[in-house]
C-alpha cells in the first residue's frame, strides 16, 4: 500500500537529508555517500559530496550483471525512416562501450566536453551513455537549430569531440545534418579534434579526411572501455537551454544527485520500474529526453522507446496509440501541444479503435501549461490518469506533479499538481513575501534546490547568481509566475521574462529580436508570444523600419522570416513579421512587451501609466487588426 502523497513529502520535510540517503540506496556506487548534502560547497550547496560512481555503469551495465542482458533497452520506431529496432541491455552494453572506446582513442577523457548533434536514433542515446562512461561532459544540440546556433554552443562548450549524423528526417524533408555541421565548425573559432558522424541510409554524406569519420568504422576497429569512476559532484551534461538574452544559457547537471533524483523519480512519480515499457515522446535535444528518454528509464532498468515521427501525419493522429499498443508502453509522456494536435484532426479519437492500450496505465504532459480542455479530452478519450507536471531544463526532474508511486491525488485540469519531495514553492510578491494562497505570484523555490537540480551555469557563476537566485534572496526563482492555492496545488500561468513557448520549445524573444534587428531596413523591433491553438504560443514579430525604406510589408516579412530561421533554425517557428510606425514604451524607453501581447491576443488591458503616448497602442491594433499582407 503506498505511503500516500502527504506522508510522503512530510517525511522528505522532516529529514531531508534522510530521505535522500535513502533514495541513494537505488544507486551502485563505487564510494558511497556518507551524507547527503554540504552547505557549504558551491553557489547553494552540493549534493553527495563525497561520493563517487559512474552513471552509465548505472544505467546499463549492472543490469547485464543483474542477468537483465536479453531485455529490451531500447526500442526505436521510425515512421519517418520507415524502420524499427531494438537493442537489448547486453548489446547497448556493447555498442557504447565501443563507441567510448572510438572516443578515447581520439583523445576523449573525463571532464573533457562533447558535442552530440544528431537525430532520433539510438545511437544519440549511444554517444550520450559513451560521454557519460568516460566521465566527458556532453551538450547535446537539437536538430531543428541553425548552424549559427550550433557555432555558438560548440564556442562555448569547447568540445574536444562532435558525434554527428548524416542527416536526420522531417516530414516532407530530409535535414541534412553534416552541412550544417561543416558550417558551424567553420562559423565557430574553436577547433574540434574530430568528428564522428553516423551514416543514415536515408542520406549519407561525404567524409573526406579531417571532416568526420564514419562512427560505425570507428566503433568497429575499437576496444570495449570501462566505466571511468567519477565524483558525484563532477558534471555530467551542459544543456544549452533559451535566456532572455541571445546568448543560450548552459544549464550543468551533475552526476550523483541525478542520478538518485531520476531513479527515485521512475518509481516515484510514474510509477514504473525494471522491465516496463516507458515512452517518453520528446526529443533527445531537450531535458524531457535527456531525462525520461535516456537517462531517467535506463536507470531503473526500464524499456525505452525512441520514436522518430510526429503525433500527426507519420502517417495520422493514431500514431502515438499505434506506437503505445505495439511495444506495450505502460507510461506515455508528451507535451500538451502534441495532445491538441491529435485533437485537431482526430477528435473523437477514432484512430484509437483497433490500438490494444490495456498495457497503458497513465499519460504525462509537461513542456507548457495545458489548457483544460486538452487534459479533460485526452482524460475522456483514456480512461487513464492525465497527470500535468511541472518541469524546467535547470531542474531536470518535475517540480510539481502527481505521483503514482504514492498513489495519486485527485487532479485538477490547469493545475500541475503539488510539489515534488524536495521542493518547496512560493509564490512571491516584488518584495519577495508570499502572496496569499489562490493569488498570482512569482513562483520561486525555497534553497536548497534538491538533487539533479542544476548546481550553475556552465562557466558562469555571475549569471547564474544573478538570473536564479538574486531576485528573492534565499530563493530560486523559476521565472514562471502562477499561484499556490489553499490546498497547496500549484498553478503555473505564464513567464515573467521575455521567453516564449511554443509546441513546448522554449524559445527567447530576445534572440529573435536581435537577429530582426540585424536586419539592414529595421530600425527597432519588439518580438513576444501570441496566443495560437496548436502550439501554445507563436512569435509575432513588430518592426520599425528606418527612416527613407520603401519595402512592401510582405517582402520585408519574408526577409525577416528567413532571416530567423537561417540563424536560430525552424524550431523558432517565425512565421509573421508586420510594420508599425513606432513601439510603445514606457518614459525611460523600455517597450512594453506584455502590453503588446495582450493587445495581438485581443484580450483586455489597462493601459500602463508609464507609458509615453498611449495612441500608439491604437495604431497597433488597428494594424493588428488588417489582414496579413500577401507577397
Ligand atoms: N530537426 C530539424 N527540424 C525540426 C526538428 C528537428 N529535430 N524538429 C522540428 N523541426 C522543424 C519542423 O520541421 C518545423 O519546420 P517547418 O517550419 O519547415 O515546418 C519547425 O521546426 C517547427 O517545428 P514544430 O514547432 O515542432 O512544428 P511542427 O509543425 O513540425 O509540429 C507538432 C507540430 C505539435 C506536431 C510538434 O510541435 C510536436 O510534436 N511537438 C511536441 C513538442 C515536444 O515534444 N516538445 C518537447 C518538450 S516535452
Ligand atoms: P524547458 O526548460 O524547455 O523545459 O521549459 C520550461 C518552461 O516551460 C517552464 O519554465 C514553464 O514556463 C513551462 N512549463 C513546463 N512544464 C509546464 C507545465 N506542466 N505547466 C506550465 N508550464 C510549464
Amino acid at each position: 500500500m503506498p505511503d500516500g502523497y502527504d506522508a510522503t513529502y512530510a517525511r522528505w520535510r522532516q529529514d531531508p537529508e534522510g530521505y535522500w540517503l535513502q533514495a541513494a540506496g537505488g544507486i551502485d556506487w563505487s564510494a558511497p555517500p556518507a551524507r547527503a548534502f554540504d552547505p557549504g560547497q558551491g553557489v547553494y550547496g552540493r549534493w553527495f559530496p563525497d561520493a563517487r560512481l559512474n552513471i552509465c555503469h548505472n544505467a546499463i551495465d549492472r543490469h547485464v550483471a543483474a542477468g537483465r542482458g536479453g531485455q529490451p533497452a531500447l526500442i526505436w520506431d521510425s515512421p519517418l525512416a520507415g524502420a524499427k529496432s531494438r537493442l537489448t541491455y547486453a548489446e547497448l552494453l556493447d555498442r557504447t562501450a565501443r563507441l567510448a572506446g572510438a572516443m578515447a582513442a581520439r583523445g576523449v577523457g573525463a571532464g573533457d566536453r562533447v558535442v552530440i548533434y544528431m537525430p532520433m536514433v539510438p545511437e544519440a542515446a549511444i554517444a550520450m551513455l559513451a560521454c557519460a562512461r568516460l566521465g566527458a561532459v556532453h551538450s547535446v544540440v537539437f536538430g531543428g537549430f541553425a548552424a549559427a546556433e550550433l557555432a555558438a554552443r560548440i564556442t562555448d562548450a569547447e568540445p574536444r569531440l562532435v558525434l554527428s549524423a548524416s542527416c536526420g528526417i522531417e516530414p516532407g524533408r530530409v535535414v541534412k545534418y553534416k552541412p550544417l555541421l561543416d558550417a558551424a565548425l567553420a562559423l565557430s573559432p574553436h577547433r574540434v579534434g574530430a568528428c564522428l558522424v553516423l551514416q543514415r541510409e536515408t542520406w549519407r554524406c561525404e567524409l573526406e579526411p579531417g571532416r568526420g569519420e564514419d562512427m560505425e568504422a570507428a566503433m568497429a576497429a575499437a576496444a570495449p572501455h570501462p566505466c571511468v569512476e567519477v565524483a558525484a559532484t563532477d558534471p555530467l551534461y551542459i544543456l544549452y537551454t533559451s535566456g532572455t538574452t541571445g546568448k543560450p544559457k548552459g544549464i550543468l547537471r551533475d552526476c550523483g544527485g541525478y542520478a538518485v533524483a531520476l531513479h527515485h523519480s521512475i518509481g516515484l512519480l510514474y510509477g514504473l520500474g525494471a522491465g516496463d515499457v516507458s515512452w517518453t515522446a520528446s526529443d533527445v535535444g531537450w531535458v524531457v529526453g535527456h531525462s525520461y528518454i535516456v537517462y531517467g528509464p535506463l536507470l531503473a532498468g526500464c524499456t525505452s522507446v525512441i520514436y522518430e515521427g510526429k503525433p500527426v501525419g507519420t502517417p495520422d493522429a493514431g500514431a502515438f496509440w499505434r506506437v503505445c499498443a505495439e511495444h506495450g508502453v505502460k507510461v506515455l509522456f508528451t507535451a500538451p501541444t502534441a495532445l491538441r494536435a491529435i485533437k485537431k484532426e482526430d477528435p473523437e479519437g477514432r484512430l484509437l479503435a483497433g490500438h490494444d492500450l490495456s498495457k497503458l496505465e497513465a499519460l504525462f504532459l509537461a513542456g507548457e501549461r495545458c489548457d483544460p480542455d486538452t487534459a479533460l479530452w485526452a482524460e475522456r478519450l483514456l480512461r487513464r490518469p492525465v497527470v500535468d507536471h511541472w518541469w524546467q531544463t535547470e531542474t531536470g526532474w518535475c517540480i510539481t506533479g502527481n505521483f503514482r508511486g504514492a498513489g495519486l491525488f485527485p487532479m485538477r485540469a490547469g493545475s500541475g499538481g503539488k510539489p515534488a519531495p524536495g521542493y518547496v514553492v512560493e509564490a512571491l510578491d516584488e518584495g519577495g513575501k508570499p502572496v496569499p494562497p489562490g493569488r498570482i505570484g512569482s513562483l520561486a523555490i525555497r534553497l536548497p534546490l534538491p538533487p539533479a537540480c542544476l548546481p550553475g551555469l556552465y562557466r558562469a557563476e555571475a549569471r547564474f547568481r544573478e538570473a536564479y537566485l538574486e531576485t528573492f534572496p534565499g530563493h530560486y526563482n523559476t521565472g514562471d509566475a502562477g499561484m499556490v492555492d489553499e490546498d497547496g496545488y500549484v498553478w503555473v500561468m505564464s513567464r515573467t521574462d521575455d521567453i516564449i513557448n511554443v509546441a513546448g520549445h522554449r524559445l527567447s524573444t530576445g534572440a529573435m529580436e536581435e537577429v530582426l534587428a540585424s536586419h539592414p531596413d529595421v530600425a527597432e523591433c519588439a518580438v513576444v508570444g501570441v496566443r495560437d491553438s496548436l502550439k501554445g504560443q507563436a512569435p509575432l514579430g513588430l518592426v520599425v523600419l528606418k527612416a527613407g525604406v520603401d519595402k512592401a510589408e510582405a517582402v520585408l516579412a519574408r526577409e525577416l522570416v528567413a532571416l530567423v530561421r537561417e540563424r536560430i533554425g525552424p524550431v523558432a517557428a517565425f512565421k509573421e513579421a508586420r510594420v508599425v510606425a513606432r513601439l510603445p514604451k514606457t518614459r525611460s524607453g523600455k517597450i512594453l512587451r506584455a502590453t503588446l501581447r495582450k493587445l495581438a491576443d485581443g484580450d483586455e488591458f489597462a493601459v500602463p501609466p508609464t507609458i509615453d503616448d498611449p495612441a500608439i497602442l491604437e495604431e497597433i491594433g488597428a494594424v493588428l487588426k488588417e489582414a496579413r499582407p500577401v507577397a
